[in-house]
């Protein structure tokens, strides 16, 4: 699989990784059917995973996802993946609500060391800011974990463009991750996405396809039909523009199923011209 650079990271991952939450919430495949998927991935050349304390049922099943992903790892001990974790929200009652305190992001980073089962975390990513605490104090606890050297690099999730650029000011961030796909393409207009490109952060859009229903939604249209025209699936082509927009892209597509990843891993490889990303565009919505 092609490979790009984790932001300033130093690091290189292939270009399509792995979203890991649909192996943990609701609707969840068995612990050993997880696994399988997570191995296929890997062997489909992922090497990055994306993951997080809070992909869970409730509170008391935290880290539901890292354990699975650490238990992957433990099978796969050849592959070299890089994990990105994140902390800073919370599953009270399984709602999804937010925690950015200084000590939450501690016990929570901590909490994450363990059930990966290593001594420091690959990307350590602020899931959302807190409204009710100042930005500055999230990052800065972030920053005192990187120090510390229980994080190697610091990410942001579901951030602005001043948001990027506070957090810059405290600690050299490698990746941003927003929403972004064809029915939301907020990045591109709202300056997150030319940011990441011209700072040298990777920039990995989450809910690539708009979760569940939006990848079924995906399977007609007029753009499924640009789709069979380049014979590939509508959610490869997809994934594919993604990465032909910016340099930046990584791509961290969901899947409970190994045929998902396995075909979602194969956009990596396919080369988009000029013409191509518009007519792909000019079907989006129709
Ligand atoms: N930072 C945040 O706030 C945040 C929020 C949401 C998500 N995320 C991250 O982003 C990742 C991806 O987003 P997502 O999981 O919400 O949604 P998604 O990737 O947009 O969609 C996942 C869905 O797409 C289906 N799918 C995947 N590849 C396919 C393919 N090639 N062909 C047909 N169907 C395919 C999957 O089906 P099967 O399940 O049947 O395989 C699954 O139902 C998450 O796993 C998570 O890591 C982050």
């Amino acid at each position: 699989m092609k490979t790009r650079a984790l932001g300033s990271s130093g690091l290189a991952v292939g270009a399509v990784g792995m979203g890991c939450m649909y192996l943990s919430i609701q609707d969840r495949p068995t612990e050993e059917a997880a696994v399988r998927t997570l191995l296929a991935a890997m062997d489909a050349g992922i090497s990055l995973l994306d993951t997080a304390d809070v992909y869970c049922h409730d509170q008391r099943d935290i880290g539901h996802n890292e354990r699975l992903v650490a238990r992957a790892l433990r099978e796969r001990k050849s592959a070299a993946v890089t994990v990105a974790t994140k902390g800073g929200l919370e599953r009270p009652n399984g709602a999804w609500t937010r925690n950015g305190r200084p000590g939450h992001l501690r016990r929570a980073c901590e909490a994450s060391l363990a059930a990966l089962g290593v001594d420091r975390i690959d990307v350590y990513q602020l899931h959302a800011p807190d409204p009710s605490v100042p930005f500055a104090d999230s990052v800065g606890e972030l920053a005192r974990l990187r120090a510390e050297g229980k994080i190697a690099h610091v990410g942001l999730s579901n951030v602005t463009v001043s948001e990027i650029e506070e957090a810059r000011r405290i600690v050299p961030v490698v990746s941003v991750q927003n929403r972004w796909n064809p029915g939301d393409r907020a990045p591109e207009t709202d300056g997150v996405l030319a940011t990441c490109s011209a700072n040298a952060i990777a920039f990995l859009p989450y809910s690539p396809f708009g979760g569940a229903s939006g990848a079924r939604r995906l399977s007609a249209g007029k753009l499924a039909a640009e789709a069979k025209l380049r014979e590939m699936s509508p959610h490869r082509l997809v994934l594919a523009w993604m990465l032909a927009k910016s340099p930046a892209v990584i791509t961290i597509p969901g899947a409970r199923r190994i045929e998902s990843i396995a075909d979602s891993a194969g956009a990596a490889d396919v080369t988009l011209s000029e013409a191509d990303v518009s007519a792909i565009e000019r079907a989006f919505g129709r």
